[in-house]
């Protein structure tokens, strides 16, 4: 699957290097809270197992599916699914993450979810961070890398449903692009 990429952007050692990084930020910000770390899916399902195995401190896990991409790389209509239940959200200090935050929809939208749930208080932690596709002002709290404004796959990112589960993060050759964009698909979030 590697002979579809173009590039490779992150290893699976800078990944590492850079979850490790992030899991210390996060475990000191959240120690002594009652913590529930909230996955959105499916794009931050590899990073989310990942970074809650580096955090030695009492958490619970919940789980949101948003759509936002159709089949290729445009963002289409946002919609929430499997919102947690009241007793996961209420009085609980929320950790919302995802895969990439990218025209900042997604998370703006989540946060403001979470906290009219009765969030005690809801901070962002992405796996990467495009910052020039900004549609609204909004920066996570947490952020692994940095990307330029390139459409990427891997590690949880997916174009067109496939891709996920790459472990490294790379741009597609158009060829693949091509052929993945034409094929009968399912769906992608
Ligand atoms: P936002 O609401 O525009 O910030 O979009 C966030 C969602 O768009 C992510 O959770 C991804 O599913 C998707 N997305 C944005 N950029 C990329 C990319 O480069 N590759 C794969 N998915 C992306
Ligand atoms: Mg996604």
């Amino acid at each position: 699957m590697h002979e579809d990429l173009a590039e490779v952007l992150l290893d699976e050692d800078a990944i590492r290097a850079g979850i490790d990084r992030l899991a210390a930020e996060v475990t000191e910000t959240f120690r002594g809270r009652d913590l529930t770390v909230v996955s959105v899916l499916k794009g931050s399902c590899v990073f989310a197992s990942d970074l809650i195995r580096r955090l030695p401190i009492p958490l619970e896990l919940a789980f949101v599916a948003a759509s936002s991409y159709r089949d290729g790389t445009e963002s289409g209509e946002l919609s929430l699914d499997f919102l947690p239940a009241g007793n996961e959200i209420e009085g609980r200090s929320l950790l919302l993450v995802d895969d990439i935050l990218d025209t900042g929809r997604t998370m703006h939208r989540l946060k403001k979810e979470m906290l009219a749930m009765g969030a005690a208080e809801v901070r962002t932690c992405v796996f990467l961070d495009k910052p020039s596709r900004r549609a609204l002002e909004f920066e996570a709290d947490f952020r692994a890398f940095e990307v330029d404004d390139l459409f990427v796959v891997g590690y949880g990112l997916d174009f067109a449903g496939r891709y996920r589960n790459l472990p490294c993060v790379g741009v597609l050759r158009p060829e693949a692009q091509e052929r993945v964009a034409t094929r009968p698909s399912a769906t992608s979030a």
